[in-house]
């Protein structure tokens, strides 16, 4: 390549423009990405609240008289509630039926029933079960009354008592309030029997955090003393983003309630549910209750999280976290409005003011754990299903994915591995060389992952099942109320239930890993049935008759009873009752098990669990369980996924392809397009159905397949490096569009089209038949990440072709993306060329970055053993600065360019101080491509081109 007689001017205006650049690039860095600012759990801080934090809590924190405390109501209403304690009992209950509070949640009340509660009964033409309650509170129901508040260590508190007990049996008359002002958008209030300790969760980062000195909180509080009820306001604009003097607080041993109005009905969360991103509030009543449940509406499914998200309007946003983990029931009204109400522990709750929804979800995360660093290779393609019944069986599959060329990173076995369906066994027979398997899936640079339930055999004979007798020796599994194992039913037939709340069971479940570990060398767990399920209800001799199997109220759930497809209530784990711990058995299982894959494999740990709870991401994947193979659950999928990022679980997918019946070749392909683009992507299917490997598809399915998957595999050094800023700051993956653009009101309830982080635009196919579709495109440029076909969009919707072999992917103007040339496994794309694909803004900027490192060692961002590159461009200049190099890129090399929305075709491109002629412009899309380059990617480079 010739230096020409301009290199010395080209060099002086490069580096002028590159010193430019790069003031730009570290504003950006220090500003908002923030990529080597260390992360802060409230776990890492201390509990440290100063006299000035007091003060200010006392500023922000006022009680109030009867006039302030209804915003929400119209001021007739209002008039009403003042004057409630004196008005005709029918005037009081004249309230809309939307307004109505149910005063009988907890049973069916007759007329006289109700009155004598002192609610209001007015029946309504309809008696609908989901619709306005019949019996409901009057304006200033009475409820408890606070008495002085006064400084406590983490903020201030105050007792509340209630002269008369409330309806509920074993009412609490004397409550401890405490209100924490944690951080500038965070505000914490707990409510606690002060005589005698409750159950609470052993969640460890919920340590409460100092604001710095002397700032200003997003909100302030206002308590209303008698009866007792507060309300929280967004500072900025005085909106009342909660008030619970909507209805009283109860508060008894096993029935807790605390109803709060709601700016807005955009509401989202409280999953794990079959549900659209946005929520119902049409008299929707959500359970919260971990069970072994196939996705499909008004059902508990396998998940727990009592975290919502309110898009307040004006991009506004704030998110309230109830951390309690009983059996729970949200009930959702149109007020809008919405009750908690749980059957046991504490009111233990976070609001987080945001004031953006990322930030919410930040805040968030920030109280129940940053999600984990992902293995590299977990982000490749897995391929599983029930029903690979020989080693033979499965090599053939993962030898015919290699030969049809298909990318596969993770081969997997269901129970079919296991000698009797019993867990830590391998069948001798048909998984006899289950060891050599698995090695010759290492040399071939694949990860194998197995499945491993938490239920043990109980019924092997004594000295033949060693994980049985030993556990059983060391006390390691949840006991009923005799003392004695409790036994259930799961897949092998009777099986007792490790307690892993308990240290020795932690220890005990390591050994057990680490020995057949020594044998089968699996690179991940798939802890599923964690539920934890059980085919009888409680155990194999019933339950006892007790108020813990069957409280005085019982939410809906599948199956009516609490234990339905589960363990007695009334078992005993180490730290409490099963009645309370239930919802944690996931997470506690998916935490032992990560630290048993820790200390035995040293690298990264991968889990993919089926139950979860907050807190879970910090160790574990999630999928969304036994999917049918329909359109419908390709659809609702979406929203799954999505909601798991707010629930700081970003690697999630569902079964690609559908588990349950027979899928077909144009749902297959369609959900192998989309899969393609959830975080965590696996083909699994059940036993009985007609095989669904890519593979055994026509020519034209297999094709459309193997690009959606190699498109996956060149996206993976973007995808890697969201899962970064993921764990280290919280921001989503798979992102919903209100996040990106919480202003643009189309944006809000959008959930079939999503965001990879900020740039990524995915708009896949749901529908049987369709060929083009529908997609929106926030105001903005949008390039085809295809050919880089730009649309200029106003906030529109365009309708897109997307035949068969195309999923519609959009990239935003002003970003950069780096990818890398695909191939069949990770650890051979991890070394091929780079690709930086860059979509200027219509101001011809762009910014971009990459987080790389070996892809596998435990905590690199941690201890600083990584490389980050920043990614500029703009005045027809693209800059790579290596902003921290730790040699894990070296020998790599960036191979080429592709630059979208050049206006004009370029006279010259110069890398550094040499001339290229190897690139090549179409008028027609405005794209650059500039190939064939071998730049080291540790190193820094200029690129401009002239035009
Ligand atoms: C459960 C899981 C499913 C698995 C099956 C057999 O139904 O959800 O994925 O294949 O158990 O282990």
């Amino acid at each position: 390549m010739g230096v020409s007689a301009h290199t010395p001017v080209v060099c002086l205006t490069l580096s002028v423009v590159t010193i430019a650049l790069f003031a730009y690039v570290l504003c950006v860095c220090m500003s908002d990405n923030k990529p080597t600012v260390t992360r802060i759990t409230a776990l890492e801080l201390e509990l440290n609240l100063g006299g000035d934090s007091l003060k200010r809590a006392r500023r922000n924190l006022r009680t109030v008289a009867d006039e302030q405390r209804y915003p929400f109501l119209s001021e007739r209403k209002l008039k009403r509630s003042q004057a409630s304690r004196s008005a005709p009992r029918e005037e009081l209950c004249q309230l809309a039926p939307e307004e109505r509070f149910d005063c009988a949640r907890d049973r069916s009340v007759s007329r006289s029933e109700c009155e004598a509660r002192g609610c209001c009964y007015v029946p309504l033409r309809d008696n609908l079960s989901n619709g306005p309650p019949w019996c409901f509170y009057p304006p200033s129901y009475p409820g408890y009354k606070m008495g002085p508040l006064s400084p406590s260590p983490r903020g201030q508190a105050a007792t509340l008592t209630r002269p008369t007990p409330s309806y509920l049996p074993r009412d609490i008359s004397t409550l401890r309030l405490e209100v924490m002002e944690e951080l500038e958008g965070r505000l914490h209030i707990t409510l606690k029997d002060p005589a005698h300790p409750r159950y609470e969760v052993p969640l460890s980062v919920a340590q409460p955090m100092k604001s710095p000195d002397g700032q200003e909180t997003l909100y302030s509080i206002e308590i209303h003393p008698d009866p007792f009820g507060f309300i929280v306001r967004r500072k900025s604009n005085g909106r009342v983003l909660m008030n619970t003097t909507v209805a009283p607080l109860l508060f008894a041993d096993q029935y807790l309630q605390l109803s709060t109005s709601l700016p807005s009905s955009l509401l989202s969360g409280l999953g794990e549910h079959y549900t659209p991103i946005t929520l119902d509030l049409n008299w929707t009543s959500l359970t919260l209750w971990n069970q072994d449940m196939a996705p499909h509406s008004d059902a508990n499914l396998y998940g727990s999280h009592p975290f919502y998200l309110v898009q307040e309007g004006e991009g506004q946003a704030h998110g309230v976290f109830l951390l309690n983990s009983n059996a729970m029931e949200v009930v959702l009204q149109p007020t809008p409005a919405l009750t908690w109400v749980s059957i046991g522990g504490v009111l233990d709750l976070y609001v987080f003011l945001g004031p953006d929804p990322q930030s919410v979800v930040q805040q968030y995360h920030q109280v129940i754990g940053y999600p984990m660093m992902p293995p590299y290779w977990s982000l490749g393609f897995h391929l599983c299903r029930w029903g690979y019944p020989t080693t033979n069986a499965t090599r053939a599959v993962a030898q015919r994915m290699h030969d049809a060329h298909f990318p596969l990173d993770v081969q997997w076995n269901d129970l079919d591995y296991a000698d009797k369906r019993r867990v830590f066994t391998f069948d001798p027979q048909r998984f006899g060389d289950l060891p050599e398997m698995v090695k010759h899936f290492h040399q071939e640079g694949m990860k194998y992952v197995l499945i491993l339930d938490p239920g043990i055999s109980s019924s092997s004979p004594p000295g033949s099942y060693r994980p049985f007798d030993e556990g059983l020796r060391r006390g390691v599994f949840i006991r009923n109320t005799t003392g004695q194992p409790l036994i259930g039913k799961v897949w092998p037939g009777p099986t007792a239930f490790p307690d892993f709340t308990n240290p020795e069971t932690q220890r005990w479940w390591q050994e057990n890993i680490q020995d057949f570990h020594s044998k089968v060398p699996v690179d991940g767990l798939w802890i599923d049935m964690n539920e934890p399920a059980s085919f009888v209800q409680g155990s194999l001799e019933g339950c006892p008759d007790t108020a813990l199997e069957s409280p005085p109220y019982v939410p809906g759930m599948i199956g009516g009873h609490l234990n339905s497809g589960t363990l007695c209530m009334s078992s005993q784990q180490n730290i409490s009752s099963h009645y309370n711990l239930h919802n944690l058995y996931g997470l506690t299982e998916a935490s032992a098990t990560y630290s048993a894959l820790l200390k035995v494999r040293g690298s990264r740990p991968f889990i993919l669990s089926r139950s979860s709870f907050p807190g879970l991401g910090r160790y574990s994947a999630h999928w969304t369980g036994d999917v049918r193979s329909d359109w419908e659950q390709l659809r609702y999928s979406v929203p799954a996924v999505l909601l798991f990022g707010l629930y700081g679980v970003p690697l999630v997918g569902a079964d690609v392809c559908g588990f349950e019946g027979d899928t077909s070749e144009e749902l297959c392909v369609r959900w192998m397009q989309l899969g393609a683009f959830y975080p965590f992507m696996r083909n699994h299917n059940d036993r009985s159905n007609k095989p669904q490997e890519p593979y055994v598809f026509g020519e034209r399915a297999q094709d459309a397949m193997r690009s959606a998957l190699t498109l996956r595999y060149s996206l993976l050094p973007l995808l890697y490096t969201l899962f970064h800023q993921s764990h280290s700051s919280a921001r989503t993956v798979a992102r919903a569009l209100f996040l990106e653009f919480p202003s643009d009101p189309n944006c809000q309830t959008v959930d079939r089209q999503f965001l990879w982080g900020r740039s990524l635009l995915i708009s896949p196919v749901l529908e049987q038949g369709s060929v083009e579709l529908a997609a929106y495109l926030p105001p903005g440029t949008w390039y085809s990440l295809h050919d880089g076909q730009p649309f200029h969009s106003k906030g529109q919707y365009l309708l897109l072709p997307a035949p068969l072999d195309t999923i519609n992917v959009h990239l935003r103007g002003g970003h950069i993306i780096p990818q890398q040339e695909p191939a069949l496994t990770t650890p051979a794309s991890r070394t091929n060329p780079f690709l930086l694909t860059v979509a200027l803004s219509t101001g011809g900027w762009a910014r971009g970055e990459l987080f790389w490192d070996d892809g596998d060692s435990l905590d690199t961002f941690e201890r600083g053993d990584y490389s980050f590159l920043m990614f500029i461009a703009g005045e027809s200049m693209l800059v790579s600065q290596p902003l921290k190099t730790n040699g894990a890129l070296d020998g790599l090399v960036l191979g080429g360019v592709r630059v979208f929305g050049v206006p004009s075709p370029p006279l010259e491109v110069w890398v550094n101080s040499e001339r290229l002629e190897d690139f090549s412009y179409r008028s027609d899309t405005q794209v650059l491509t500039i190939a064939n380059l071998a730049l080291p990617m540790a190193e820094s480079f200029t690129m401009r081109w002239r035009l």
